[in-house]
């Protein structure tokens, strides 16, 4: 084949293009719910990482999945998504805010997964000592600050995957001080912390994945 009609062939990507937009959502999420959430102004992962939440469950195949930090029920939701049916035994989402978890427990209602969620209304730095039994795949999705203790809450959990959102905390995580602002100054510095002792432990795998606000991505073997 000639070069020029090379060029032509790989410079024509608007069918890849459309291909790749048509994966930049979660499927089957309903809108209505996706309207009244903003309406409530409620958190909710970046719908460009929503897919790569999925693609990460279907990869690892759990038979439980935990997560903190239900909100609106989204992440949930593409968690779901990637269960296999055959396997999946159970989903536990923690939430402590009433209104979120009801407002996700009627969302989430209407997946066809919806008999292995278990969705507990509590504070998970409360609830996570209790769980003795295995997580394979963890999501954690809540305040920020809390992520070292909730490493350490879920290491007992025999875990192969966990993925904690927002590593990149809108850019500020990755600027050097003198750029940050004097507000966000110490969340950044949790956050170093928090990657540099994930980094540093020899018994992890880490990789951060650049999509919606970060998610930082962690394996290990047994
Ligand atoms: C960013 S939102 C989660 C969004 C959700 N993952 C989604 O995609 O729809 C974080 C949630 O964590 C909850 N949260 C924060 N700390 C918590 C705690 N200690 N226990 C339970 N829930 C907590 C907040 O109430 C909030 O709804």
């Amino acid at each position: 084949m000639a070069s020029s009609e090379l060029t032509v062939e790989i410079s024509d990507l608007s069918h890849v293009r459309r291909l790749l937009q048509s994966g930049q959502s979660t499927p089957h999420l309903p809108p209505e719910f996706v309207e009244q959430a903003a309406q409530m102004g409620v958190p909710a992962l970046d719908s460009s990482a929503m897919p790569v939440l999925t693609q990460l469950v279907r990869l690892t195949r759990p038979v439980r999945v935990l997560e903190i930090g239900t909100g609106a029920g989204f992440s949930t939701w593409a968690l779901l998504e990637g269960c296999c049916p055959a396997r999946i035994e159970k989903l536990t989402s923690i939430e402590w805010n009433r209104d979120r978890h009801d407002f996700a427990a009627q969302l989430l209602a209407r997946h066809p997964l919806a008999d292995r969620l278990d969705l507990v209304c509590s504070n998970a730095l409360d609830f996570l000592p209790m769980i003795d039994e295995t997580c394979d795949f963890v999501f954690i999705d809540a305040i920020k600050r809390h992520y070292p203790i909730y490493l350490e809450l879920i290491s007992g959990l025999k875990w192969t995957t966990a993925v904690f959102d927002n590593i990149i905390g809108r850019g500020s995580h990755a600027k050097p001080p003198a750029e940050i602002i004097p507000q966000r100054r110490a969340a950044t510095g949790d956050m170093e912390r928090f990657l540099r002792h994930v980094a540093e432990d020899a018994g992890m795998h880490a990789c951060v994945i650049p999509v919606g606000d970060g998610l930082l991505t962690l394996s290990r073997t047994y």
